[in-house]
């Protein structure tokens, strides 16, 4: 097939409407991405959109109006929400999912009782669809996998020769592809951010849900809101690792990995420091920059033969949260977070929570391991299937949670027991703990504190880069625990013999904190002084 390639001016428009109205399939500028438009009323114009794609029949493509008064034909009716979301977005970068009339055809919704509709802002696109007389299917105009196409040279790449014509209009003025909403769920739910961003939409209709696969990777075995999330995307050839931490950190982890073949996707002001082929991706601050430039920025990669990149991650709020959703998925969701980690931890009243309550004072973010811990098994559906499996359905309360006194017996019965209790929890607890871990790196904290008594026991000292133990003689640490639990010595002591002793602490690369001091003050000042001594402050 010859392709082609029409300028915006009136006859280049009338062009593209006649091949569309003949069921061809046209490349056509919008505000956020090219999209690969045909009649969506057409199942043929449509199969052929997904031919030209490579894209798979169940992923439904977005049908785009440019009057709103074609909006209630495609669907069965418009809630009062949707209606809102409407008038404050509409035409702009907001796709509207709702129950789809019965002429839409299968073919155009994926076989979905749903359509996803659009009005574009971009007035090329309008005038497309106005002349064609038709609404207008189109996924963005890319390979399937590939990142979305931002201009008409980066649509020729993808689709000379598979398509009828291409109609350039420049360039793509937001850069990422439109906000998708499902308003055929209550609450309704954000299943892939863009330029309408969360905080704007929460404005117009009151809270909404975010799709938890908007973030992170689906497991095996859930299904997808919007079957687009389960395939690869946005991914250029070579293997991207999204890299999170703060800038010196991120400069710091590139260099110390420039191997050959290895590049980075990188902030603006980052590329003078690396010491690798960079390309960089608009400023650290600026997410409207980064969308703008962050489907551009990964082809060229590509064209610089890079083979692993390292991507400086960007913050996941506002405009970001769409650059944040493309990054990981062109990553394939392989983080690497570099925020140092100090491991915390010590026998039951030696003063461990003294010195995580200190340094969280001092500006350190701090992980509670153990209310990580209940949270899961009180609430993490997954692990509460998995001991009600092992322990017999005997441990849940009336509300289907976990009885703590009876897991507990169940779970302490036998050193078996116990360590089909650790071999359930420590890995979902341990996820949760990385995934605190990425957010505090998110929100630009340089390092982390991770308290956990049995840091050792759960495996979790893996995470850390250092560690400090807070011991202290028998006699302090029971007084301490009569006094803070209203124990006699002799219950105190049965605490203190089910504990490690202090020669469990005695490990390589381990920082002793030992708490012999007099009083608290002299004891909080040891603390402040390794704080200053390690330059973690
Ligand atoms: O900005 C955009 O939305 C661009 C331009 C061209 O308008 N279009 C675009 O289309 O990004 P596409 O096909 O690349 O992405 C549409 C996404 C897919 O992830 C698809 O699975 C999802 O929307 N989707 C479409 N209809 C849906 C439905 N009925 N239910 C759930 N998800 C749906
Ligand atoms: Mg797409």
């Amino acid at each position: 097939m010859q392709t082609e390639y029409l300028s915006p001016t009136p006859d280049g428009i009338a062009a593209a409407a006649t091949l569309l109205q003949n069921g061809k399939v046209v490349a056509i500028p919008t505000e956020t991405v090219y999209g690969l438009a045909a009649d969506a009323l057409d199942p043929d114009a449509v199969t052929a959109i997904f031919a030209a794609k490579g894209r798979p029949m169940d992923n439904p493509l977005i049908v785009h109006i440019a009057d709103i008064d074609d909006w209630p034909p495609l669907v069965k009716s418009i809630p009062d929400k949707a209606k809102k979301l409407a008038e404050a977005f509409w035409p702009g970068p907001l796709t509207i999912i709702l129950p789809a009339a019965n002429r839409i055809p299968l073919q155009t919704r994926g076989g979905l009782e749903t359509v996803a509709v659009r009005f574009p802002a971009d007035p090329i696109a309008q005038a497309v669809i106005l002349h064609t007389g038709r609404p207008l299917a189109a996924p963005s105009a890319n390979r399937s996998g590939a990142p979305s196409p931002t201009n008409a040279t980066r649509v020729k790449e993808d689709m000379d020769g598979r398509i009828a014509a291409v109609l350039d209009g420049g360039e793509s003025h937001v850069g990422v592809e439109s906000t998708v909403i499902d308003m055929a769920h209550e609450p309704p739910r954000l299943l892939r951010p863009g330029g309408v961003t969360p905080e704007m939409i929460e404005n117009v209709i009151g809270p909404i849900e975010i799709d938890p696969a908007v973030t992170h990777a689906m497991k095996t075995g859930d299904v997808a809101a919007s079957p687009g999330m389960k395939y690869k995307h946005y991914a250029p050839k070579a293997q991207v690792y999204l890299v999170k931490g703060t800038a010196e950190q991120y400069i710091a982890y590139v260099n110390s990995h420039a191997d050959k073949g290895v590049a980075a996707l990188c902030f603006d002001e980052d590329a003078a420091f690396l010491q690798v082929i960079s390309v960089s991706y608009g400023h650290r601050n600026d997410a409207l920059e980064q969308a703008h430039r962050v489907f551009d920025a990964l082809r060229q990669l590509d064209e610089q033969g890079a083979t692993t990149v390292y991507a400086a991650s960007p913050c996941p709020k506002g405009v970001g949260l769409a650059v944040y959703n493309r990054m990981i998925r062109a990553a394939a969701f392989r983080v690497i977070n570099t925020i140092r980690v100090i491991g915390l931890t010590g026998p039951t009243g030696a003063g461990k929570s003294s010195v995580a309550a200190l340094w969280s004072k001092a500006g350190i973010p701090v992980i509670d391991a153990d209310a990580v811990a209940r949270e899961v098994v009180q609430n993490d559906p997954e692990c509460i299937r998995a001991l009600t499996e092992v322990f017999t359905p005997s441990i849940l309360n009336a509300d289907g949670r976990p009885d703590r006194v009876a897991l507990a017996k169940a779970a302490f019965a036998t050193p078996q027991a116990t360590e089909a209790l650790n071999k359930i929890t420590h890995p979902i607890i341990t996820e949760k703990i990385c995934r605190q871990l990425e957010d505090f790196a998110d929100a630009g904290f340089p390092l982390a504190i991770l308290d956990a008594p049995l840091l050792f026991e759960s495996g979790t000292d893996r995470l850390c880069d250092e560690i400090v133990a807070v011991t202290a003689p028998v006699d302090v640490r029971l007084d301490r625990i009569k006094q803070r639990d209203g124990l006699d010595t002799e219950r105190a002591m049965q605490r203190i013999h089910a504990q490690p002793s202090d020669e469990f602490y005695n490990r390589p690369h381990v920082n002793r904190l030992i708490n012999d001091a007099q009083t608290l003050e002299q004891f909080e000042q040891k603390a402040a002084a390794l704080l200053a001594e390690k330059g973690w402050l």
